[in-house]
């Protein structure tokens, strides 16, 4: 739901000179037919796309980053969106400081001859994470261990809200990717290593986009990235999918069938190439396969700065421009220089190298969107919605998801649940008091970082909040100062955060030095080690995993650290299940279910409490 401005009409009001009685205020002259709500959307996007000059179509195509682009240049340039990078902020960081952003960059819009506004994008990948104090729910590879579709549509819901609180009107999310290597690192924004578990959690489009685009705090959301981004070989980031049409057909594109049959409003195009073609260029799994086989009739936006390498050079040339437009591109995340890209976009189409038809599809699919969004009517921040970010309400949410994404691996002789009361509990590793490093990547930046970056509950903290009087709890990041004397040692380990190519891990996929030393020194006090591993994949733990009592893996949690103490303490019983299967051996990847390799852990496996206990 956007706030509702002064509607310019399309004939000019003039003042008269008023002698004797005031003359009754003319009557607001009727708004051009696209101004006028009452009128089918498709009827408004026609009348508008008549309107509409060569350089309004160019600009409504140019996406460009807040760092680099004025209300003005919106004016002069006339462009269609503007996007947040990972972690690109106002200063200060509040849903305010967004809310005035957005808004200055859409009087520039609306000032404008034909006044369209702007739609700003932004990464809501697991909460609003780019907005200080948002809810940072569980990664999705976490959300697919609940095996909660309905959960994660109410995600989605959460994260609309505070996404509209803070002013943005669309989300670079869900990621559908099908992640069949884990030693990808994009890993974790997959829910799952099937078709069919990232297609089930296509619930949270709904979540985002409402039940109708118009409707209060719907956002719209990207199915992204189109198409086989996790099928990589080797996992490589941004690399080439070398597997037939039928297994890219059957593995990596029924999540977008699935979402394109939800109505999502637009797909973002993935970097890596489909058998040495990117997919930046690839009109046929573009133009005939997304828009004519699954009838897509969203828009269809780059990844940033993409184009660029369609032909392996820095930079991108005109004939990128045209490549990747007439491949189906319909609006160009080109986040610095998006200047040369207007200027290369009209040079081709009056080359006729891009035909005027594709351009009006493109500004059709775009000025859809937006009118079904009700920018038109309502382009400005809604800031009834400021209070949800960060709300209790969601945080209690994120709890229940992170709860619900536990998956217990081990837990030998039923160490776990832990007593509450009595004795003595140790907690180490470097991940138990971080509330960075459970967020993980994407958190306040694209890269995510340690420490204490965004307000939440450690799972430290969680710890010491479940137990009850006449229990210590005493924490030491390496461990050391555990002793016999301790009932239980709790060991929260794994990795750091990280995104995108930054996390591809092309060697060991096991534990670091520092977690090993860690367990090992609270292992030799005899004490049952409990090991929580917060990490965006499965890890190489099957030379180890035979020493601890116990082994959860706790994913990548988020803000709401307290909800893998519900788990820890019996709360609530363990009910995750493996959205990926478990490697014995780095050596195995990649290793998917139904492969014919055998696992540590199958795809589905998870133990609860009172059961067998391995
Ligand atoms: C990144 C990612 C994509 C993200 C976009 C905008 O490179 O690949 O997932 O939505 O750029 O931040």
């Amino acid at each position: 739901m956007r706030m509702p401005r002064v509607v310019l009409t399309g004939l000019l009001l003039t003042t008269v000179a008023v002698v004797g009685p005031a003359l009754p205020t003319p009557a607001v002259a009727a708004a051009l037919p696209y101004q006028d709500p009452a009128l089918p959307v498709a009827t408004r996007v026609d009348d508008l796309l008549a309107r509409m000059t060569l350089d309004d179509k160019v600009g409504q195509m140019t996406q460009a980053e807040r760092k680099v682009v004025t209300a003005a240049d919106l004016t002069s340039y006339r462009l269609g969106s503007v996007l947040s990078g990972g972690g690109s902020a106002p200063s200060p960081n509040t849903p305010a400081a967004w809310a005035d952003m957005y808004d200055g960059f859409q009087r520039g819009a609306l000032a404008t001859p034909l006044q369209i506004p702007i739609i700003y994008g932004i990464d809501a990948v697991h909460g609003n994470n780019n907005v200080y104090g948002s809810t940072i729910f569980p990664h999705n590879i976490g959300l697919g261990a609940t095996r909660d579709p309905a959960l994660v549509q109410r995600i989605g819901r959460a994260t609309a809200e505070e996404v509209t609180g803070a002013g943005q009107d669309w989300t670079f999310a869900p990621c559908l990717c099908v992640a069949r290597n884990d030693r990808w690192g994009r890993t974790y924004e997959s829910f799952g290593e099937t078709a069919e578990l990232p297609s089930a959690m296509t619930t949270i489009i709904d979540g985002f986009q409402g039940t109708t685009l118009d409707g209060p705090a719907s956002v719209l959301a990207t199915a992204k990235h189109y198409l086989g981004d996790g099928g990589t070989t080797g996992g490589t980031d941004q690399g080439n999918t070398q597997i037939s049409e039928a297994e890219l057909r059957a593995i990596h594109l029924p999540p977008f069938a699935a979402a394109v049959d939800r109505g999502v409003g637009s797909v973002m195009i993935s970097y890596s190439s489909f058998n040495g073609s990117r997919l930046h260029g690839h009109k046929y799994l573009i133009t005939d396969v997304l828009k004519g086989e699954l009838g897509f009739s969203g828009f269809v936006v780059s990844d940033w700065a993409a184009i660029d390498q369609l032909d392996g050079q820095r930079g991108f040339t005109q004939a990128e421009v045209v490549t990747a437009v007439n491949a189906g591109l319909d609006m160009l995340m080109v986040p610095t220089d998006w200047k040369t890209f207007v200027s290369y976009l009209r040079s081709a189409v009056q080359a006729g190298q891009i035909p005027m038809s594709r351009i009006d599809d493109a500004n059709r699919r775009i000025l859809t969107k937006k009118f079904e969004l009700g920018l038109f009517e309502r382009p400005y921040a809604d800031r009834s919605y400021a209070s949800t970010v960060g709300s209790a309400d969601h945080r209690a949410l994120a709890r229940q998801a992170v709860r619900q994404s536990q998956v217990l691996l081990k837990n030998a002789g039923g160490v776990l649940p832990l007593a509450k009361t009595g004795g003595k509990i140790f907690v180490a590793g470097k991940n138990a008091d971080d509330i960075g490093n459970q967020s993980g990547g994407w958190t306040l930046s694209w890269q995510g970082g340690s420490g204490n970056t965004v307000p939440g509950t450690s799972i430290l903290t969680g710890i010491r909040s479940a137990v009850g009087g006449g229990t210590t709890v005493t924490y030491h990041r390496d461990g050391t100062g555990i002793d016999s004397s301790y009932r239980a040692a709790i060991a929260v380990v794994g990795e750091t955060p990280y995104a995108e190519y930054s996390g591809d891990r092309t060697g060991s996929l096991g534990l670091d030095a520092a977690d090993l030393a860690t367990i090992a020194r609270l292992r030799a006090t005899g004490v049952p080690v409990i090991v929580v591993l917060v990490s965006g994949r499965p890890l190489d733990v099957a030379a180890e995993v035979g020493n601890w009592n116990a082994l959860l893996a706790a994913w990548l949690p988020g803000s709401e650290g307290a909800g893998v103490a519900d788990v820890l303490f019996g709360d609530h019983a363990p009910t995750g299940k493996l959205p990926m299967t478990w490697m014995q051996s780095a050596a195995q990847q990649p290793i998917n279910d139904g492969d014919g390799k055998t696992p540590l852990f199958q795809y589905g496996y998870g133990l609860t409490y009172g059961t067998a206990t391995r």
